[in-house]
């Protein structure tokens, strides 16, 4: 079975082919960073213009790197939801109009689910049951995995996600967009120094809503700190842009991790599973793998942010599982509760 996926909830089109024989067989991406970096953050409307220009193209250039035709395509998966709801429209309506003319089923695919289960398109895949921590530009939340499909929502951010306080503090910090992996890099800097020097870190943040029972989180507070943090020290040098990033940076990852370890105990369920884009920061791997007691999984890191090999992953295994539709109906959720998605029955 060949299953086209197409991603553009976001700030990224993303197509990918999946062989349910084979495997992946090739994607492609195009990120509107530029687009987007004179604004700080994604504007939804020039992002839904972005998907339309490019998703045709980028369709025949997959193609063409696999040397497949759309009549091969048994199917296409497409993300319906969570996301920017012009954008999901754009790859929703380009999907449905593919399987009313070619004839072919397809299925709506849930956004978190994919990032979920792009950990599986790794080499080392993770047993059931397990914890996955879902971190994204716009979801934080542990979700206990019984079975494929079966999603019990543990815990969640109470306020901003874990990427958005990334993508705000470096906003704060005069860091281009997107702001995650410019914070990493910071930050690693910031600790090079300090190891060179002998130095702790300059800056502790706050760990919250950790002197408390619960796996919920709060990350606004973090920016907050940041904030005064910043007005306190300007004019910033580089130095102190780097070292208020290495603080927000640990303060965040401890937080993610006192959290996964609750999480795990509480769940029954001993292996971990990281997703979505902030599951690529390298501290946060590292801190999970050193304080943890079972396995860590994660997906290869273009697998971590958004991408269409993710959709195309996920529609295939619903696709098996429960069939798709060849419904034109062009249905498209900007929310979407995971736990209201039905198990993915054993095919
Ligand atoms: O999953 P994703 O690509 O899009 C959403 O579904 O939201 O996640 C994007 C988020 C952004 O907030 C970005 O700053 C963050 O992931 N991110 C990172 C890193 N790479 C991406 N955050 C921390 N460290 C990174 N290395
Ligand atoms: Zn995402």
């Amino acid at each position: 079975m060949l299953i086209l996926g197409i991603e553009t909830s976001c700030d990224e089109t993303g197509l990918a082919l999946y062989d349910t024989d084979k495997g992946l067989l090739d994607q492609v991406l195009y990120s509107q960073i530029t687009l987007h970096a004179d604004y700080g953050g994604v504007v939804p409307e020039l992002a839904s213009r972005d998907h339309v220009r490019k998703i045709a193209p980028l369709t025949q250039q997959l193609l063409d790197q696999t040397g497949c035709t759309l009549n091969d395509l048994d199917g296409v998966a497409y993300t319906a939801g969570p996301g920017l709801m012009g954008a999901l429209l754009v790859g929703a309506s380009y999907a449905r109009s593919l399987s009313w003319a070619l004839d072919i089923p397809a299925l709506a695919v849930h956004h978190m689910e994919a990032h979920l289960l792009a950990p599986l398109l790794a080499e080392r895949k993770p047993p059931l049951p397990f914890v996955a921590l879902l971190v994204s530009g716009g979801h934080t939340q542990l979700v206990r995995v019984g079975q494929l499909g079966e999603y019990e929502l543990l815990g969640e951010s109470v306020d901003d996600a874990a990427g958005e306080a990334f993508d705000k503090t470096a906003k704060l910090l005069d860091f281009d967009y997107p702001g995650g992996p410019a914070v990493a890099k910071a930050a690693a800097r910031a600790e090079a120094r300090n190891q060179k020097l002998g130095l702790e870190s300059r800056f502790r943040f706050p760990r919250p809503m950790t002197d408390r029972p619960g796996l919920d989180f709060s990350f606004s507070g973090l920016k907050t700190f940041a904030l005064n943090t910043v007005q306190q020290h300007s004019p910033l040098s580089d130095v102190d842009r780097d070292d208020i990033a290495l603080a927000f940076e640990e303060a965040a990852v401890d937080t993610l991790v006192i959290k996964c370890r609750r999480a795990i105990k509480q769940a029954g369920a001993p292996h971990l599973v990281i997703a979505g884009g902030v599951s690529a920061n390298q501290r946060l791997r590292r801190q999970l793998e050193n304080q943890l007691e079972g396995e860590v999984y994660y997906a290869p890191p273009q697998l971590c942010t958004d991408n269409g090999a993710m959709i195309a992953y996920a529609g295939a295994l619903r696709l098996q599982a429960q069939g798709g539709d060849a419904d034109l109906a062009i249905n498209t959720r900007a929310r979407w509760p995971l736990n209201e998605l039905p198990a993915i029955a054993k095919s």
